[in-house]
């Protein structure tokens, strides 16, 4: 077993993977508290949860707050590992994730689309929630850390740099996603260059973690071989029995040819990354799909011109009704075609890097006999 510790202030992982937050559902305390078992780094994402609370008397803004509770204290229940949330900053109850979060003890919060430039205000005396935003740039890291230092005396815990081969919705304008220039082993080293610059004159270490397309153990050491100090993978744990969609979601991935994997215009004014089907079919030849906003639950979301409600859309897929929705995939989706349990996938991405790690050993050895 070869696989490096991923070590963020005092929260040591035995293995370099966080499980990337995924919502409206798919990576609940299921999915997290399996990933945490083995290991890795367990993620609950927030995103929508109010539309999952199954009583229907309670508002969505109330509903978010229990079902996150009660996911966060059933995963702390399922395993003693690192636990996360993923909260997007561009939700409207943010400030209510972020803190319901904080409140029940989580390892750590990832937060990403938008800058988290305020997160540290939410933390009080003696709490060890460490804090880690979701970035597509070197420039943001730069922003982030200049802005907490000045007004929280504080730096991240660490950055998670999401490139433009992952799923969701994605940092980048639709443009700039196929552009070397943008490329996930282009802006990595760029971000451990700018970070560096911080660790150095304040004497901390800021681990940079590499995410988007990471779909093998060999991606994963090339990565590290870039000076990542970890990965985040969300579409791999699709495909795992522990995952909390429905067996139909996962099913999209493993149907799902290369040229399904296409970019949608989201109504919240980001490009996303989604398997295509009927539904996306519709909304893209003009169609639209009548609904009724129940809560305004991303704050550039722009409903009153929207031709479907995405909240809507992906919780129905999520559900495995793919008629009512479509499934956000990463652009490697089409590489899935089966299902593992988290185990047996940890287990196949380490025997990956080992042999990675192996043929390095080989070539230098090589090269220092030749
Ligand atoms: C189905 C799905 C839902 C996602 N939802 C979120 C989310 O709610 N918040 C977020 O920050 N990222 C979200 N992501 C991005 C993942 O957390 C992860 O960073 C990304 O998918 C990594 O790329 P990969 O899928 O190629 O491994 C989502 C991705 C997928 C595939």
């Amino acid at each position: 077993m070869t696989f490096p510790k991923l070590t963020i202030g005092d929260l040591v992982a035995r293995i370099p993977i966080i499980q990337g937050g995924m919502g409206i559902g798919v990576s609940l305390s299921g999915l997290a508290s399996a990933v945490a078992n083995q290991g890795g780094v367990g993620v609950i994402a927030t995103a929508g949860l109010g539309v999952l609370c199954p009583d229907k008397e309670t508002d969505y803004v109330e509903g978010s707050i229990k079902v996150l509770r009660e996911e966060i204290r059933k995963a702390k229940e399922a395993t003693k590992g690192i636990l996360g949330v993923n909260i997007m900053v561009a939700l409207t109850n943010f400030a209510d994730m972020v803190e319901t979060s904080i409140a029940e003890g989580v390892d750590l919060i990832l937060a990403g689309a938008g800058l988290p430039l305020d997160l540290p205000k939410y933390l009080k005396k003696g709490i060890e929630t460490k804090l880690v935003p979701i970035i597509s740039s070197a420039k943001a890291a730069r922003i982030i850390c200049k802005r907490w230092l000045a007004r929280y005396n504080k730096l991240p815990d660490a950055f998670v740099v999401e490139g433009p081969m992952a799923g969701g919705h994605l940092g980048f304008r639709s443009e700039q996603l196929d552009d070397p220039g943008y490329a996930l082993e282009k802006i990595i080293p760029e971000v451990v260059e700018a970070v560096s610059v911080f660790e150095r004159e304040n004497g901390v270490k800021i681990p940079v973690i590499a995410a988007g397309g990471i779909y093998t153990g060999a991606d994963i050491f090339e990565f590290l071989k870039l000076g990542a100090a970890g990965v985040q993978m969300g579409t791999r744990f699709v495909a795992t029995h522990e995952c909390d969609a429905n067996i139909k979601f996962k099913k999209a991935y493993i149907d799902a040819k290369k040229d399904d994997l296409v970019i949608i215009e989201s109504p919240v004014g980001l490009p996303g990354r989604a398997i295509r089907n009927d539904f996306i079919e519709s909304i893209q030849g003009g169609l639209k799909k009548p609904f009724k906003c129940l809560y305004h639950c991303i704050i550039p979301c722009n409903c009153s011109d929207s031709l479907y409600c995405i909240a809507m859309a992906l919780s129905n897929a999520v559900k495995g009704k793919l008629k009512g929705g479509f499934a956000f995939a990463g652009k490697n989706a089409y590489r899935v075609n089966r299902i593992l349990s988290v185990r047996e996938l940890m287990e196949s991405l380490e025997k990956e890097f080992d042999r990675a790690l192996d043929g390095l050993r080989d070539e230098s050895f090589r090269s220092a006999v030749r």
